[in-house]
């Protein structure tokens, strides 16, 4: 085989590895009432509470060892407690675990399904009985799924050996036909949208570039109603005057690329809701190189790009009453001759000239002009960027809320609402007229760094190319999207971030 040959091999075979990660999760069935015979089966206790009328059944099964267990252990059924009993005949286990004593919220039913994954994934597949639990919302089983798609999800690309476990079917039992419906009409895609974005931020830098992006976003789309995909390649790019984007993606071989997708669900006439989400599929830094420790995992800087397809996804395969648009400009940052260099001025798409400080601060930049794109060519009613930002917005926000900036503090408040209901919580940041002057240029219209504090700045940036009575939400979620600890919905790893918060808004906006 000739070199060109054996390249063009080594490309088709990732991309079917692409392809092979599809958006995978367990097989789930629900039903009434039927109690399984044997095998292994999750249940759920409240904190003083009783079983519930299956639960009753079951524990009669094992001849009363369940409720007996749950006594002298001192169950508290605390949320989250677990209590696994193996070699409980009839059943190979059962899995007690506890669902707290407060009225639960959706976000609290994806944890007790991700709870249930935590304890018992396996592949031989399971029973989950959900008759007894109390909630504030209706589809009880549909949620539980929901998150016990969430807690399951393992990256499992590059194992070639070991540990890649083929799920096993998972039965919810005391559920409902609504249960049903509502999980295989809408929040399986929600999983989807999810699991597409793990993936994507998953991938390492050698097998995901801007152009691999879309391969595998398109992919995902196919056979998705109502949806139009375009990408605007370096050519576009450039014709187009996108100056900044192009002159972060200029040091790669792998050319920077603009992807929109349209997903008009709703009267042609109303304007879209825009998200943009930052796309760099590997950040060194640029010449203003990072140091290596923890560089690896720049891999995952295309989060808010991802996040972005995730929620489109899955609008737009549930049906959403809505038109969206997402924007993922993608880029790779790279050091190389073809770089741009700290005191370079790049002409945005808006003609604004932007002086670089700092080529590691690279995704404003790219960011501004897909901002400024989304409004010239889709006149959005609301716009919302992104992106893992600035170690600033992880500093001050840590693991538990992504940073969210505004222009006005009632409509940060809002997004925290949001965020709660989503399950995805945001801290307000100020965005204040002096971060605007902290970046003025001597020799441009305006530099891409100065001043502190850095999550600011970075908003103030990107905030300069956005109509001022255009409402507005800047997400920094350089805090939240990868986890060095798991929790019950986000394995250790890409946690898919922003993409059940879009999600919660786009419900909201679609009312
Ligand atoms: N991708 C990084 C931000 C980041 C940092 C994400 C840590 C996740 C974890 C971004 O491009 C960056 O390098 N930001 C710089 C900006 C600075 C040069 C003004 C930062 O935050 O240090
Ligand atoms: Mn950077
Ligand atoms: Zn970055």
């Amino acid at each position: 085989m000739s070199p060109v040959h054996l390249f063009k091999a080594a490309l088709l075979s990732s991309a079917l590895a692409l392809s092979g990660a599809a958006l995978a999760m367990p097989d789930f069935s629900f039903n009434t009432d039927d109690l399984p015979e044997d095998g292994r089966v999750v249940l759920y206790l409240a904190a003083g509470g009783e079983l519930s009328a299956l639960g009753i059944g079951l524990d009669a099964a094992t001849g009363g060892r369940v409720s007996n267990a749950i006594e002298v252990t001192g169950f508290s059924g605390e949320l989250g407690e677990t209590l696994t009993l193996p070699a409980v005949a009839p059943f190979r286990e059962v899995v007690v675990i506890g669902a707290g004593e407060d009225e639960l919220e959706a976000r609290d039913i994806h944890d007790l399904g991700g709870f249930a994954a935590m304890a018992a994934d396996d592949d031989e597949g399971l029973t989950i009985i959900v008759d007894g639990l109390e909630a504030a919302v209706d589809d009880i089983g549909a949620h539980l799924a929901l998150g016990y798609a969430l807690g399951d999800y393992s990256f499992t690309t590059y194992k070639t050996v070991d540990e890649i476990v083929e799920d096993g079917e998972v039965t919810v039992v005391g559920s409902s036909r609504s249960d049903h419906r509502r999980f295989d009409n809408d929040l399986v895609h929600l999983a989807e949208g999810i699991t597409l974005a793990r993936n994507l931020g998953s991938e390492p830098g050698n097998t995901l570039w801007p152009q691999r992006f879309v391969e595998h976003v398109t992919s995902a789309f196919e056979d998705v109603d109502d949806v139009t995909l375009s990408v605007l390649d370096a050519d576009a790019i450039r014709e187009r005057g996108m100056g900044a984007l192009m002159g972060v993606g200029q040091g790669s071989i792998h050319d920077p690329r603009l992807l929109v997708i349209e997903y008009r669900g709703a009267d042609d006439e109303e304007a879209p809701v825009a998200l943009v989400g930052k796309g760099i599929t590997f950040d060194t830094g640029g010449i203003s190189l990072k140091p290596n420790e923890n560089m690896w995992y720049m891999k995952s800087d295309l989060s808010g790009a991802a996040a972005v397809a995730g929620a489109v996804l899955a609008a737009a395969k549930r049906g959403e009453d809505i038109n969206v648009v997402g924007l993922m400009p993608l880029a790779e940052n790279m050091p190389s001759q073809d770089a741009i260099r700290p005191g370079d001025v790049l002409t945005s798409m808006s003609g604004r000239t932007v002086e670089i400080m700092s080529t590691d601060a690279e995704g404003r930049l790219l960011l501004l002009d897909a901002v400024h794109y989304a409004q010239v060519e889709h006149q959005p009613r609301l716009l919302l960027n992104i992106a893992t930002l600035t170690g600033s917005a992880a500093r001050a926000t840590g693991d538990e809320y992504a940073a969210v900036i505004t222009r006005d503090m009632t409509f940060s408040l809002e997004m925290m609402e949001v965020g709660e209901a989503a399950g995805e919580d945001v801290w307000p940041l100020p965005l204040h007229p002096n971060h605007f002057t902290q970046i003025e240029s001597p020799i441009a219209d305006i530099k891409n760094t100065g001043g502190t504090p850095g999550a600011s700045i970075g908003a103030a940036v990107v905030g300069t190319f956005i109509a001022e009575d255009l409402p507005w939400v800047h997400l920094d979620i350089a805090g939240v999207d990868w986890r060095d600890e798991a929790t019950p919905t986000a394995p250790v790893g890409h946690a898919g971030w922003g993409v059940r918060f879009m999600d919660t808004l786009l419900r909201r906006e679609a009312d």
